[in-house]
């Protein structure tokens, strides 16, 4: 069997990619170890930048974005039980967010691949890579039992933090960077009308929490918790207590609650493996880079790389030429760092740390006062929540 792409991972970077290689008439196959139902029920990110929505309907792939997604034009930041809201609209000259889940975006893109006879392979196994530093790689998988062998030009590795993509580079060959943090979110999908018109992020001394939603019927809530925590610990009624007093305000807002239909517990941690390309072995999204959820960047990190990517093969197959294959890794990664810097800063100011730290306390309370008084502070903080434009190289 032989493509020109094999494209392991059928998550939003996969996707996508497979999707932006046909545009461009480049062939691929995708490989997914999970089933098409998984993929297309598993509740991640939801806050798509003005770029990735620019994207996806450059690709054809907004028309339901815009039918069910939410345009917001700002956010609020809560501390002292009082909100302060940062207009993205004003302060990035038009730039908004679009509230889509993302395993909406999955079967947008599934659906537009089959509509156009994309190889999609779901429940594959024991994929294995051979030959990446050669011009003709090699993918091994199983599936239905029998071994198969797939022949390409270029892998792209789409598969994720726990994928096996990145270790089939030698370990010389990468520098990675990681950060742990000493917390955990735990995130619900209540069948509840949202309590305020826009994403609500809270610090307050008892740790953060955020109001966020997926339609006018639906909330998406998450708490700052340990990161040992057991789910088991955290009955419904336990959630929706300590919700409502991270939450509270002084004005009598009030937070709806509703059945929860969903919940889990999410490590927070930061990731970069450099360079994001090896021989003829390309990664892109979760499998390169992992951010601590609070900038709401993970999936937009991945769309832009796939972005990148697209327009790098494409090159290559019109020009015959590997010239800019290097550029992948690179301009991939200014807005990966770019992305690192906002969501660790999003979290250190967000959560709370040592209970024996006040001077920490305090830290996070002036740098929160000061984001909401200065125009200038508010504004960086927008410019790159919105996303930032492509980074070029130089
Ligand atoms: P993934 O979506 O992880 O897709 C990788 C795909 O590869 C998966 O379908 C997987 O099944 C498949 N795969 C893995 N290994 C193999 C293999 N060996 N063979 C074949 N297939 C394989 N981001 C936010 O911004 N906000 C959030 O609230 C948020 N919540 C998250 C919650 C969880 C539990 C997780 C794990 C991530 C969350 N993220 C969140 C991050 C965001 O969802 C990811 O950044 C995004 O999914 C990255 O897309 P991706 O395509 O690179 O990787
Ligand atoms: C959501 C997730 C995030 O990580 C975030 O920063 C904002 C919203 C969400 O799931 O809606």
């Amino acid at each position: 069997m032989r493509t020109q792409v094999a494209i392991v991972g059928a998550g939003p970077a996969g996707l996508i990619l497979s999707h932006l290689l046909h545009l461009r008439g480049i062939e691929s196959v995708v490989l997914e170890q999970r089933t098409r139902e998984h993929i297309e029920a598993r509740v991640r990110a939801g806050v798509l930048e003005q770029g990735t929505v620019d994207l996806l309907d450059e690709a054809g792939l907004g028309k339901r974005m815009h039918q069910v997604g939410m345009v917001h034009d700002g956010i609020e930041l809560r501390f002292d039980r009082t909100g302060h809201r940062i207009d993205f609209r004003a302060l990035t000259g038009g730039a908004s967010i679009m509230l889509y889940g993302q395993q909406e975006v999955v079967k947008d893109v599934v659906a537009a691949r089959l509509a156009t006879g994309g190889d999609l392979r779901f429940e594959i196994t024991g994929v294995a890579l051979d030959g990446i530093d050669t011009d003709s790689p090699v993918v091994r998988f199983e599936h239905g039992g029998t071994t198969h062998e797939l022949e390409c030009d270029v892998v792209a590795g789409c598969d994720g933090f726990h994928g096996v993509c990145r270790d089939a580079i030698p370990a010389h060959a990468l520098t990675t960077y990681h950060r742990e943090y000493p917390f955990a979110w735990l995130g619900i999908l209540a069948s509840a009308p949202p309590s305020a018109e826009e994403l609500v992020y809270t610090y307050t001394q008892r740790g953060f929490a955020l109001l966020s939603m997926r339609s006018p019927q639906v909330s998406r809530l998450y708490l700052q918790v340990d990161p040992a925590e057991d789910l088991a610990n955290w009955p419904d009624s336990r959630i929706w207590d300590e919700l409502h007093t991270r939450l509270a305000t002084d004005d009598g807002w009030s937070l709806t609650e509703g059945p929860i239909l969903e919940k889990g517990i999410t490590a927070m941690r930061s990731f970069v493996v450099e360079p994001m390309r090896y021989g003829r072995l390309f990664l892109a999204g979760d499998a390169a880079h992992i951010v601590p959820p609070t900038g709401a960047k993970g999936m937009n990190l991945a769309v832009a790389d796939v972005a990148v990517l697209a327009e790098v093969l494409g090159h290559w197959y019109t020009s015959g030429s590997e010239n800019t294959f290097d550029d992948y890794s690179a301009t991939a990664l200014r807005r990966v760092w770019r992305a690192q810097h906002f969501s660790w800063w999003m979290t250190s100011m967000l959560h709370r740390f040592n209970d024996n730290d006040p001077y920490q306390a305090q830290l996070q309370l002036s740098q929160l006062r000061y984001t909401v008084a200065s125009r200038a502070a508010a504004a960086s903080l927008a410019e790159n929540y919105v996303g930032l434009p492509q980074l070029r190289k130089g």
